[in-house]
């Protein structure tokens, strides 16, 4: 995926946190998607949907851009103004409570948000699987714990996050939440490559939550946090 195409639509306004479009770079590379303008894709948690608008142009499918904290109605605003209105549908539903039709997406994406939410075992059984086809594939990157700190989020990170630091875990601890089950063929975890990257773009921005996480940086969040990769194949009909 070439980075390039999207530099207009990253900024301060867009961002979440580090940045999402390298992390989507990095998921894409590794596992390139080529759909058809009918088939769906799932983007969970889309924030201000700019992974949503390039998930999109990049695959052709049809895509649900889907949050908890942005409203549909301020989605499907920029959606329009970008020109990608009819082909993104705005949604503003709580994960762990989803409405969608059943077996419906060919692809679930999710960067920096499933770990708000999917952080225990049988989630992704009794929560996603659902909603997928079979065949699927399932594409996430999230921040986490680095795997030799594995069980240690609360004593290393809660000067920075708090209570939630017990939502950073370790890609060796997601690929066991995650787990296995019917439907799924199998679960990939990995630390991912974009992290310094992603990090210094978002702590470029001049934004508030960038300003606290600047604090954290040296101490905290560089010796102990990664990107966590996660891809989940999903299998064949019999
Ligand atoms: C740090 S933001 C990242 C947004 C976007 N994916 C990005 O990378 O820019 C985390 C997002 O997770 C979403 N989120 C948290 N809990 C959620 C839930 N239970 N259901 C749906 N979305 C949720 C929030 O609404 C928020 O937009």
């Amino acid at each position: 995926m070439n980075m390039d195409n999207y530099k207009a639509y990253i900024s301060a306004e867009t961002m979440m946190g580090p940045n999402s479009v390298r992390i989507l770079a990095e998921l894409f590379d590794k596992y390139p998607l080529q759909f058809v303008s009918d088939d769906r894709i799932l983007d969970l948690g889309c924030g201000k949907g700019l992974t949503s608008l390039i998930i999109a142009r990049e695959t052709g499918a049809r895509v649900f851009a889907n949050d908890l904290w942005i409203s549909a109605k301020e989605n499907g605003k920029r959606f329009a103004e970008w020109g990608v209105g009819d082909q993104i549908t705005p949604v503003c539903e709580d994960a762990r409570n989803l409405h969608f039709e059943k077996k419906q997406f060919r692809a679930l994406i999710s960067i920096d948000s499933y770990h708000y939410f999917a952080g225990s075992e049988g989630f992704f059984q009794e929560k996603i699987l659902p909603f997928m086809k079979d065949d699927g594939v399932v594409l996430i990157g999230i921040p986490g714990l680095k795997d030799e700190y594995t069980g240690c989020a609360e004593e290393l990170l809660s000067d920075w996050l708090g209570e939630d630091a017990c939502m950073f875990k370790s890609p060796k601890r997601w690929k066991e939440i995650i787990g296995v089950g019917d439907g799924i063929e199998s679960v990939d975890t990995w630390e991912m490559d974009c992290f310094s990257k992603a990090w210094e773009d978002w702590l470029a921005t001049d934004n508030t939550f960038a300003a606290g996480d600047r604090q954290h940086f040296e101490r905290i969040i560089k010796p102990y946090t990664c990107f966590v990769g996660v891809c989940i194949k999903l299998k064949k009909a019999l």
